[in-house]
């Protein structure tokens, strides 16, 4: 499994992943509009298939936050997941990161252990942070240096 930056021509399959892995998906166009504003965005890939993708990018100085992370359903607990944020991880630590947020489903079980067996943390919950009330846990991880 390799991981590498996201190209133009990879914009469908991430879709695919996308509408697969949410109820709300992003349309193609924001996907596209997310790239070229300069978020951080990788993909994983087998053989050339492209199986999981992460979107990220600096909300303040010293604070990163993950947009969007999924795995083709097909290609669950094999690591993937957790390949591409810590790679997201170091690209964060390399820019003096200290603190990285996300806001996740809190109904949704696998993400919020899949964070926090990376050492995300739950912050707080939010009320009705979604579509139809659905409230959201805000998780963070802090970066530590190593020695
Ligand atoms: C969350 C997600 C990205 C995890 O990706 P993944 O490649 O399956 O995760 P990994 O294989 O790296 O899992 C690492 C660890 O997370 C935990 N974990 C992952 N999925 C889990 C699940 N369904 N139930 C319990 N723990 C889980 C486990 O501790 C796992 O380690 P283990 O397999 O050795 O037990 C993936 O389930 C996904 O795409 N979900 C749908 C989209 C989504 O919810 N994205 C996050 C929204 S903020």
């Amino acid at each position: 499994m390799i991981i590498r930056e996201f190209r133009p021509k990879d914009l469908r399959r991430v879709h695919e992943i996308e509408k697969m892995s949410f109820s709300n998906p992003y349309e193609i166009e924001m996907l596209k509009q997310l790239f070229d504003i300069g978020t951080g965005f990788l993909v994983a890939h087998i053989n050339d298939y492209i199986v999981g993708y992460i979107i990220f990018w600096i909300k303040k100085e010293d604070q990163g936050h993950i947009i969007s992370l999924a795995v083709d359903n097909n290609y669950k607990r094999q690591n993937i997941g957790s390949k591409l944020i810590m790679t997201a991880i170091d690209i964060f630590k390399n820019f003096d990161i200290k603190r990285i947020s996300l806001e996740v489903k809190a109904q949704n079980k696998e993400a919020v252990y899949f964070y926090k067996s990376i050492g995300f943390f739950c912050d707080e919950k939010i009320l009705n942070y979604y579509e139809e009330g659905v409230n959201a846990f805000r998780m963070s991880f802090i970066c530590v240096d190593e020695f």
